[in-house]
């Protein structure tokens, strides 16, 4: 093959690339000319070797500038058909810049575990610590240490979620579901000396039915302070520092006389209503009565102070324990337990 015949087959090449129409025409077309095995160039390309001396260097470079010019048009070629790809799918997407942005929704704390933080942080600027304990408990710290022998009446105050003991049932040693937080009140105590000031939020059990105001599953804070010389003033004036830091001074709070094993003497705390403020009879938060108990409190009686090692004589304490959710709702304004729990985030994202 001379130097002319070289020529025209590397016309023919690029005509034939130029002309590919997608990727595998290229493909097909390059192999045609510059394939390994029996590519036209590449035969062209093995007879140097049968040419006389003489002839070499000139069809040498004749090959050489064939070769040079099919690679250029394959290249060409390959950028011209991918140009056309992109351009093809950008036509058939349709990006509009004058949409908005889509928004990054943030997440929140559930309006329980905010009150949950607020009141620990409340009770820490009047000394409290807050300290945690098992929502599994024994009999033994969530009635008898706390003066409810099995048997007593009080306990129906408690609808006991009863468990089996996952160490071995021992019926001398029942388990439970805490249906309050004062258990940590006397495991506090076993565990530290006075002065003691902590609170104890966390989550307890009842097997009850529930309604606006009550769940099964729900949060109390417990609080508990033990010093000598306290009085029931200290309680007093403890529970309306934290009742004004959490509600401003407008809430009214009422003490009632009350009645709990463990306390003596005892008292219940109620907020006024923040549905009705006493004017609805039908009332679904307050049932008409115009006050809602939030906890109970009292001095921590003499005997539970004796079972942990106390000297009742030089020691005193009171404790209080109350709803989470009822806190929360007082300050939401949501009308029923119920909505704290559904998962709701039309109601959830108020807060
Ligand atoms: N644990 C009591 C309840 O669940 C409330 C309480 C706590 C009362 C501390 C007195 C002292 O009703």
């Amino acid at each position: 093959m001379a130097g002319e015949e070289l020529r025209s087959l590397a016309d023919r090449a690029v005509a034939e690339i130029g002309a590919a129409v997608d990727e595998a025409a290229l493909e097909a077309a390059r192999v045609r000319y510059l394939g390994r095995k029996d590519g036209a160039l590449t035969e062209a390309t093995k007879r140097i070797g049968s040419l006389p001396a003489a002839e070499k260097p000139a069809y040498g470079a004749a090959v050489n500038e064939a070769k040079r010019r099919i690679e250029a048009a394959v290249e060409e070629r390959s950028g011209a058909l991918r140009t056309a790809t992109v351009a093809r799918e950008l036509a058939g997407e349709h990006v509009d810049a004058t949409l908005p942005p889509r928004r990054v929704r943030l997440g929140r704390l559930h309006p329980v575990t905010q009150t949950m933080r607020d009141v620990s942080r409340i009770f820490a600027t009047l000394g409290f610590e807050t300290v945690e304990g098992p929502e599994i408990e024994w009999d033994y710290y969530a009635f008898e240490a706390l003066n409810i022998p099995a048997g007593h009446p009080a306990r129906e105050k408690w609808q006991t979620l009863w468990i089996s003991n996952p160490l071995g049932d021992d019926p001398a040693r029942p388990m439970l579901g805490r249906p309050h937080t004062s258990p940590m009140q006397v495991r506090v105590m076993e565990q530290r000396k006075p002065p003691i000031r902590v609170v104890i939020p966390g989550r307890c059990y009842r097997y009850e039915a529930t309604d606006a105001i009550r769940e099964s599953i729900f949060f109390q804070y417990e609080g508990l302070a033990i010093d000598e010389k306290l009085t029931m003033s200290d309680l007093k004036g403890t529970l309306y520092a934290f009742a004004r830091q959490v509600f401003g001074s407008d809430r009214k709070i009422r003490f009632r006389v009350d009645y709990f094993p463990f306390t003596e003497p005892s008292a219940e705390i109620a907020f006024d209503c923040f549905a009705c403020e006493g004017k609805d009879p039908h009332c679904r938060v307050c049932g008409g009565d115009g006050w809602i108990e939030a906890a109970g409190c009292g001095m921590v009686h003499p005997d539970v102070l004796r079972r942990v090692g106390y000297d009742p004589k030089r020691y005193q304490g009171f404790a209080f324990g109350g709803g989470l959710e009822r806190l929360a709702m007082l300050r939401t304004g949501a009308p029923d337990i119920r909505l704290f729990y559904q998962n709701d985030l039309r109601f959830l994202e108020q807060f």
